[in-house]
Formats: structure tokens, sequence, C-alpha cells
């Protein structure tokens, strides 16, 4: 389940070609999406090579994982601005089924309900892309969200609102509310794919490793799906027994 690559640059090809051969596979496929620096040089090899190789992805449905509430889709750190950047303005996605929670929307309790709905609605998610956070979140379910939490409104932690601060002017500018799809949601995806890269993760690496599943820990519900990867580099995977690391393929 944990596999090794050298650096970011290694992993970001390694999962390109993944998704790439997913979308050959399935060029209607439901791709479940992650923002956040870990996946930068996703984007950016998948862009390049999809263009390369002339790749259809006009008929993907992708679904991002949260959004930030109080920002808009032209607020330079919302998550639909990242991906537009990143992604979506780069290649020829059907911008009408690139989905992401909107961060302005009065009715949240609605929203949440229809966003876990629309991926139902849509088949369920074939490949889920996930970072992971210093405290061990996916998406934006922080330390002790329950395993069977759908599509819900978080208030963010203060670890993480200090993470994300490098992207703001100030502190105070960071929302410290997020809507975040649910682990549930995230588990029945029919593959994951985490990915951790950094020495700044390296500790929380180890403790993934060394946990049993538990709702402290929320990026541990994966070690129990039938289908996940823990894709990480050297650094990140510095804590690590030396025998337990296995390369890619192996
Ligand atoms: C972002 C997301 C978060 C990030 C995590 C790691 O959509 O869901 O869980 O994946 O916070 O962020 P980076 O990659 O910036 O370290």
């Amino acid at each position: 389940m944990f596999y090794v690559l050298p650096n970011p640059q290694a992993i970001a090809e390694y999962v390109s070609d993944l998704l790439i051969a997913q979308i050959q596979k399935k060029n209607n496929a439901v791709l479940g999406l992650a923002t956040g620096s870990t996946m930068e040089p996703v984007y950016e090899k998948l862009s390049k090579q999809v263009t390369h190789k002339n790749i259809d992805v006009s008929g993907l449905t992708t679904f991002n994982l949260d959004e930030y509430i109080g920002l808009g889709a032209e607020h330079p750190q919302s998550y639909r601005y990242f991906m537009q950047q990143h992604l979506f303005n780069r290649l020829a996605f059907a911008r009408h089924r690139t989905f992401l929670p909107d961060g302005l929307c009065n009715d949240l309790t609605e929203q949440c309900e229809q966003y876990s709905n629309q991926i139902r609605q849509s088949g369920y998610i074939d490949l889920q892309l996930l970072g992971i956070g210093n405290n061990g979140h996916i998406g934006f379910n922080e330390p002790g969200t329950p395993f069977n939490s759908r599509t819900h409104v978080v208030t963010l932690s203060e670890q993480t609102r200090l993470d994300n601060s490098r992207f703001f002017d100030s502190m105070n500018e960071v929302p410290d509310k997020a809507i975040t799809l649910g682990l549930q949601d995230i588990m029945e995806s029919r593959q994951i794919i985490l990915i951790a890269t950094g020495v700044k993760k390296a500790e929380i690496m180890a403790e993934l490793y060394e946990s049993p599943v538990n709702e402290q820990l929320p990026a541990s519900v994966i070690k129990s799906h039938p289908n996940a990867m823990i894709l990480l580099d050297e650094q990140a995977a510095m804590y690590l027994p030396d025998n337990m690391r296995k390369a890619v393929g192996a």
C-alpha cells in the first residue's frame, strides 16, 4: 500500500500515466480531484501529456473535494480558481461537468446533500486523488470526523488555517469554514491514490504508517479501502522503516 518514488516529479509522471490509462479505458470516467501544492506538479505533467498524446478529456466528469466558504470562483485562493489555473483552462474539459462546491452558496445544507447525490448519480468516482494535511486530514475532513460522513460544512482547525495561510496575505484572510466531501463519499471511489511529498509530510506519514484505522487520523480510513495506494517521495518517506518501502511496480 505504501510506495516510494524518488521525488515529486517522479510521482507526477507516475500519477499522470495512471490517470491517462484510466481515461483511455473509460473516456467518460469520473475523477475525484484535489487542490494544494502536492497536486501542482501532477496537473502540470497531466496537462502536458494529455496535450502531447492528444487525449480526449471532453467526456470526463470531475468532482473536487472541497472549497472555502466565502470565496467565489474569481478569488485567487478559491479552489475553483486553482483548478481553472492548473488544469481546467489548460485542457478541453466540459466545464459544466467540472464540479466543485460553491463557496458563495446561500443554502449550504441543500448544497451538501446535492453534492453527494450528484456523485452517486454520476455512477461514483472511478479514481480519487488525495493529498494529506499535516494533521492527517483528507479533503477538509479534520481529525474526529466520522467515517460515515457525507459532504458537510467544517470549521477548519487552527493547524489547517495556519498551514494554508502561506497562500494568503495574512492569517485573518484565511477562511475558517469550508465544504468538504465526506469520508464515506471518498471511500465509495473505486480507486484512491493518496500523495505525500516533502519533508513537512514525513511525520504524519510515519504516523499514518503505524496507526490503526481510527477517526482521529482521517487518512487512516483509506487503509481499509480495497484499491488504495499511498505514494510518497523519499522525503515524505524518511521515517518509514526501510524494509516496508516498496518500489512502485514491485
Ligand atoms: C485540497 C485538500 C487538502 C490538501 C491537503 C494537503 O483540496 O483536499 O486535503 O490535499 O491539505 O495540501 P498541500 O498539498 O498543499 O500540502
